[in-house]
This record gives C-alpha cells, structure tokens and sequence, in this order.
C-alpha cells in the first residue's frame, strides 16, 4: 500500500498536483485503504468521520477496501465522488478528468502488470521494487486473493531497468516487493525463477537488495545461496509461519508442517548464521485449541526469531475461515496473544543483545521521530538503530558501535 501511494503521488504530480500539507487545504484527498483485519477496516472509518476537509474537496477512496466494498461505500458515504480499486491506479487521470458531479467507482482487474507508472518515493535513499503482484495461494484467513486478484509477474527488463534508473538517482537500498516473491515467473515464459532474478538485481549497483514476503511452501535453497554469494543481497528472511499446529496449518491451507518450516530454519542458518529472521503469526484461528497454541510457543522458542509481527485472527467475510465452526472467544485470543508477544520480545531482546559491543554499517534513513539529537538507521539485517550525531548523515552508510540492545531497536555511537 505504501507503494501503490508512491505511485498515487507520482501520478498526481504529473497532472500538477502539489502534495498540501494540511488535510483541510487539500483540493483533492484519497484514502488508500487496507482490509487485512477488521482493524484496518476500523481505522478507515474512524479516521473517515474524524477528518475534516473542504467542502468543495474532490475525495476519492482506493485500495483493498475500496476493491471489495466499492459499491456499500459510495452508498453509505455520499461525500465519497469516486472509489477506484488496486489495479486501477493507472485510471486515476481519466477518473479525475471525468468527475462532472457524477459519483462512480471503477474496480476492474487487469490483466497486465502496469509497470510504467511514476512514482514519488517517501524516501530519497530507499525504494521499493513491484516484481508480482496478486496471490495465486488460498489460505482460509485471507482477503489478499480476493481484493489483489491472480498472481501476476513482472518482466525481468522491466524490473531491471528499473533498478538500474534507481541506481542513477543515488537509491542505495531496495526492496524487491511481492505477496509472494519466492512464485515470481511461473507465469512468464520461460518461467524464469525468483533466485535468477536475485542474482541479476545484484548485479546492478545498488548496494543494499531485500525482499518480501517469502513463503515457507515455496522458499527454496537456492534463493538462500544468492543471499550467501552476493555481498549487496541483505541476510535478512522473513518467512511468515502463521501457526505451529499442523492441524491449524491444515486448515489455515499454507501447505507446510511445522517439521517444514524449522527445516527451512536450519538450512537458512547453516548457510547465513548471521541473517535475521522476521516472520509473522496469528492467533485464534477457528478451532485453536490450547494445545495448539503451545505448537506456536514451542516453534517460537525454536526458531529464535529477531522480530516477529503477531496478529489476533481477525474473522473477514468472504473467506473460508469465516464460516468455519468454533471461533474463539476475544478473551482467550488476548490471552494467547499477550502471552506470544512477551515470548518474543524476550527473544528478539536475546538475539539483538548478541550484537552489543559489535560495530555494524547502517544506512542512516531520518533524524529520530523521539528525539532530534539521535539520527536512525538500519543494519543490513534490518534492524533499527538510533545513535547520536550532530553531522548530516542521512543517505549515507556509517558504522556504529553497539552500546546497548533493546527487543525493538539497538543504540550505538559513531566509530570515528
Ligand atoms: N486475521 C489476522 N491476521 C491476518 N493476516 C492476514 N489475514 C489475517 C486475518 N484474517 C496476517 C498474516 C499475514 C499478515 C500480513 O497479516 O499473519 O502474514
Ligand atoms: Fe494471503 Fe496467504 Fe496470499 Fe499471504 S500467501 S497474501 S496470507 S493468501
């Protein structure tokens, strides 16, 4: 979503928008939407009623939610003048052009990758890099199928250049993004694999490549052995195993066991014993008895995660999980959930405190959000760093010593 908004402002700024920075002296708002849980879902329409913007405002709401509710939200919200889906974002100048007092929404899927759109990146230094879009997986939880439609690849060109025109603006690190990049090309001729199109990102000059999300079902040894010969690819995986139950695995539908996933733990680290892992798990799913929550707990405490995004199941209309028997009651999903989360804060404390005393490169991103003294930065592993420094070194690589770890993030001082 972050991208897709790169790309929004991008856009914009060709049909000579100028990013406003109040909400309420905006000629034009959009809300790009996300309805993964019923969070995001919330957010959306709190923030909705809690924003103010000027009545002659054009509004237009985009995204996962607009996709799946286009319909319920132009009915509901009158101050909505048009909704426009994910794969839509090219058909933002003619919806604008055509507005005329009429109210309308445009959902289509389309069937090519719009690879060509502008964008205008958040970061100077940092970008992100589309390679598929969509997801071709059926796990029961998941709205991503429906509201992103069929996986769909990139052309390795189009990918390249790309990267390569990065590389002239200066971007030292990148994200190669997919739902699922370990499936990149099996829809291309030739069906190229994601480890070929690894190895010829490193070629490029960009010092520091990434990408997310992998799938357990699909992560391969050979994606792990680009990472291992290719000094500029980042020892970094985050390989989401959702639960540790199999049963639940099953019904979840991710086409892995536990024995799979920890198999594919200990072949990632026999070969980088010093990547990061980030991964992400849910609790509660329908029928999540205690005995397979521990399954979660014992693979957690196996596989001694550096970070872990954990999420309560959160039920979604439309998916099989929805209609599923035995859902849990919000007392016990909180239970497990508080429980999970204080497992792995004290592990990613463990694993971050093995790097206090150690000097590491980071790209300094921004000046600390807490504090202006402290500038921020990130390892190659991912890791978030805050040291202090009054020089302006935002963009560059510096190297840090580590003084101290905490669970989210280390603090470190300049090496001189
Ligand atoms: N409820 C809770 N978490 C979910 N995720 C996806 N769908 C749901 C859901 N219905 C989580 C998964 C996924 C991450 C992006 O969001 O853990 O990996
Ligand atoms: Fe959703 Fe599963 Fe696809 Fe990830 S792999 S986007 S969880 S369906």
């Amino acid at each position: 979503n972050k991208h897709d908004s790169e790309r929004i402002c991008g856009l914009l700024e060709t049909l000579n928008y100028k990013e406003s920075k109040n909400i309420s002296d905006a000629d034009l708002v959009i809300y790009y939407t996300c309805c993964v849980r019923k969070s995001a879902d919330d957010k959306f329409y709190g923030q909705l009623s809690s924003t103010n913007f000027k009545n002659s405002a054009k509004f237009a709401v985009g995204g996962c939610l607009a996709q799946k509710e286009s319909k319920k939200l132009l009915e509901r919200f009158k101050q909505i003048d048009f909704v426009f889906g994910t794969q839509n974002l090219k058909d933002l100048p003619n919806l604008l052009a055509n507005l005329n007092g009429n109210r309308y929404s445009k959902t289509d899927m389309q069937p090519e990758f719009n690879s060509d759109l502008p964008f205008k990146r958040e970061s100077e230094h940092k970008a992100w890099v589309a390679i598929n879009r969509g997801c071709d997986n059926h796990c029961t939880y998941c709205v991503v199928p429906q509201v992103r439609g069929k996986e769909v690849s990139r052309k390795h060109e189009n990918i390249i250049s790309e990267i390569k025109t990065l590389a002239d603006e200066n971007v030292i690190d990148i994200t190669l993004l997919g739902q699922n990049v370990n499936s990149y090309g099996k829809d291309l001729y030739n069906k190229p694999s994601f480890s070929s199109l690894l190895e010829k990102v490193s070629k490029t000059s960009i010092e520091r490549i990434r990408f997310t999300t992998s799938h357990p079902k699909d992560l391969s040894e050979d994606i792990i052995l680009v990472i291992k010969e290719c000094e500029n690819v980042c020892e970094h995986i985050h390989l989401p195993f959702q639960a540790g139950s199999d049963v639940i695995l099953k019904k979840m539908g991710r086409n892995y066991s536990k024995k799979h996933y920890l198999s594919l733990i200990s072949m990632i680290r026999r070969h980088l014993p010093k990547a990061s892992i980030t991964t992400d798990i849910m609790v509660g799913f329908p029928g999540e008895t205690e005995t397979d929550f521990n399954e979660t707990l014992d693979l957690v405490e196996k596989s001694q995660f550096d970070q872990a995004f954990t999420f309560i199941y959160s039920k979604r209309e439309g998916t099989p999980a929805a209609s599923l028997k035995n859902h849990i009651d919000y007392q016990t999903k909180l239970k497990r959930f508080e429980k999970l989360v204080k497992l792995q804060n004290k592990i990613s404390l463990k694993q971050n405190k093995k790097l206090e005393g150690a000097t590491v490169d980071i790209l300094v991103e921004e000046t600390s959000k807490k504090d202006n003294k402290l500038l921020t930065g990130r390892t190659k592993t991912g890791k978030l760093v805050h040291f202090k420094s009054s020089d302006s070194l935002i963009g560059k690589i510096v190297y840090i010593k580590i003084l101290e770890a905490k669970p989210f993030f280390l603090i470190g001082d300049s090496v001189e």
